[in-house]
């Protein structure tokens, strides 16, 4: 066979880079970690399921990734988990800053208490908080790295089918993607985020109680975009290119994956369908 019929290997874009992902046992963070190291990456999968990162490790590889049990809301947990991973692969260029908690499923302002607000926000503000804080230690002397978030849809479109707890806890996470880019672009640390359409992940589906061929039914039907369904390797195609030089000059991006979710607005095609059904209703009473 000719060479030149074979198919080209594929660019690796993060040859020699070191991440550190955490909440990187499941769903997005194991995604990105899979395909991080698919490009050349080593990758420390920071989370608190020791048995589904272990298994992980193995799966992918324990020459390019190691598991640190770290709880990030817990600073000294963050702070050894980076430690580790400067010791173990030398250095950290790519920070992916992205466990994160539903919380409860409250919805009325009026049942939210102080328990709700801290555990959602402890895991997905404070621990945003130690996760850049450890990673700009690290990187501040180097004067460069990247720092990435995972942040949500719920950042750019509101509803009653998000709990305030979880909305809140990710305006704060691209609050703070925002302002820590402006504080580290004088080093050369860019700081994005990602900010997702449902996927049925562990974290939708032990909360809303429905299995995952439902759940993607609902999501698709829900989307704008038909004939497409987001799911955790789609995110992590979108962080690839955030931490690769393929976005070299990219800093305080929030990247809406949402397949335009977010730019509908159903109000009024609604309150239409809603009158032209009871104008209908109205005449086929009268002729009865
Ligand atoms: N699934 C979605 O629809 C969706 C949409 C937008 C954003 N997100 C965000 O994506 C991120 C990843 O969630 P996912 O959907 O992949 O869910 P997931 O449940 O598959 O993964 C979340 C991971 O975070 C870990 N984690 C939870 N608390 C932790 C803590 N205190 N310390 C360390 N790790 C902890 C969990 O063990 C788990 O491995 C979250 O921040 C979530 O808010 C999810």
């Amino acid at each position: 066979m000719a060479s030149s019929s074979l198919p080209s290997p594929i660019a690796k874009r993060l040859e020699g880079k070191v991440a550190f992902i955490t909440g990187g046992a499941s769903g997005i963070g194991a995604a990105t970690a899979r395909l991080f190291v698919q490009h050349g990456a080593k990758v420390t999968i920071a989370d608190i399921q020791d048995n589904l990162a272990t298994s992980l490790v193995q799966e992918i590889g324990a020459e390019n990734t190691t598991f640190v049990h770290c709880n990030v809301a817990i600073e000294s947990d963050v702070q050894n988990a980076v430690d580790a991973t400067v010791a173990k692969f030398g250095k950290l260029d790519i920070m992916f800053s992205n466990a994160g908690v539903y919380g409860k499923p409250v919805f009325s302002i009026l049942d939210v208490d102080s328990d709700l607000i801290k555990n959602v926000f402890d895991v997905n503000v404070v621990g945003g908080f130690f996760c850049a804080k450890h990673a700009a230690r690290v990187m501040i002397p180097e004067k460069k790295g990247v720092i990435l978030f995972t942040a949500s849809a719920a950042t750019v479109v509101y509803g009653s089918e998000v709990p305030h707890t979880y909305a809140a806890s990710k305006c704060a996470v691209l609050g703070l993607t925002k302002n820590l880019g402006v504080e580290l672009g004088k080093y050369g640390i860019r700081v994005n985020c990602v900010s997702p359409y449902l996927i049925s992940t562990p974290l939708l589906l032990n909360q809303i109680g429905i299995d995952k061929q439902t759940a993607d039914e609902l999501f698709a039907q829900g989307g704008n975009l038909k004939g497409a369904l987001l799911d955790e390797e789609g995110v992590a195609k979108s962080l690839l290119y955030l931490a690769s030089d393929d976005s070299k000059y990219v800093s305080g991006l929030n990247l809406v994956i949402d397949g335009g979710y977010s730019t509908t607005n159903v109000a009024i095609p609604e309150a239409y369908n809603k009158l032209l059904s009871s104008v209908t209703h109205q005449t086929i009473n009268k002729e009865v």
